[in-house]
């Protein structure tokens, strides 16, 4: 790898195999919830997930390449994490601890994709901008929208 567009490329493998990631976890998740809201936000946000993967498909259209992922190391730590605190965590302690490993999980997401959005921006690549630039608001809309619930009723909840 010597070039932006190198980078560019190798990070959108990243992030592809990310989300792909994301798609089988988000399930464990909205299962081991018991906070209602939670399990409504997980299975929300793998709706929306799979709609991203289609969006970073057409990204590698546009730059004419074709989809592929390549191991994410990052993603499959947060997602360890997240496995640990369903088998060991419960009652408030394992709703908080969810929540809290969903919002890594968007925070990492936040932060590949405002790069990538900037990388193919500077690339030329403006259907990709475009597209990447959907998938981060869309990411940063999540994020708030955990922190809304984490403040508003799970971290308060008076659970076992
Ligand atoms: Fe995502």
């Amino acid at each position: 790898m010597k070039t932006l567009s190198d980078i560019f490329e190798h990070t959108l493998q990243d992030v592809y195999y990310a989300e792909t990631a994301i798609i089988k976890a988000l399930p464990k998740v909205a299962k081991a919830a018991k906070s209602p809201e939670l399990k409504k936000a997980a299975e929300d946000h793998l709706s929306e997930t799979k709609d991203q993967v289609k969006k970073l498909e057409q990204v590698f259209k546009s730059i004419g390449k074709k989809a592929s992922g390549e191991k994410c190391d990052a993603i499959e730590g947060l997602i360890k994490e997240a496995d640990g605190l369903i088998e060991d965590a419960e009652g408030t302690a394992l709703d908080a601890g969810l929540l809290a490993a969903c919002q890594a999980v968007e925070h990492y997401e936040i932060a590949r994709y405002g790069s990538l959005r900037e990388w193919a921006k500077d690339l030329g690549h403006d259907e990709a901008h475009k597209l990447l630039s959907e998938i981060l608001d869309q990411e940063k809309a999540t994020n708030n929208k955990l922190t809304n619930l984490a403040v508003t009723s799970i971290n308060t909840a008076k659970k076992a």
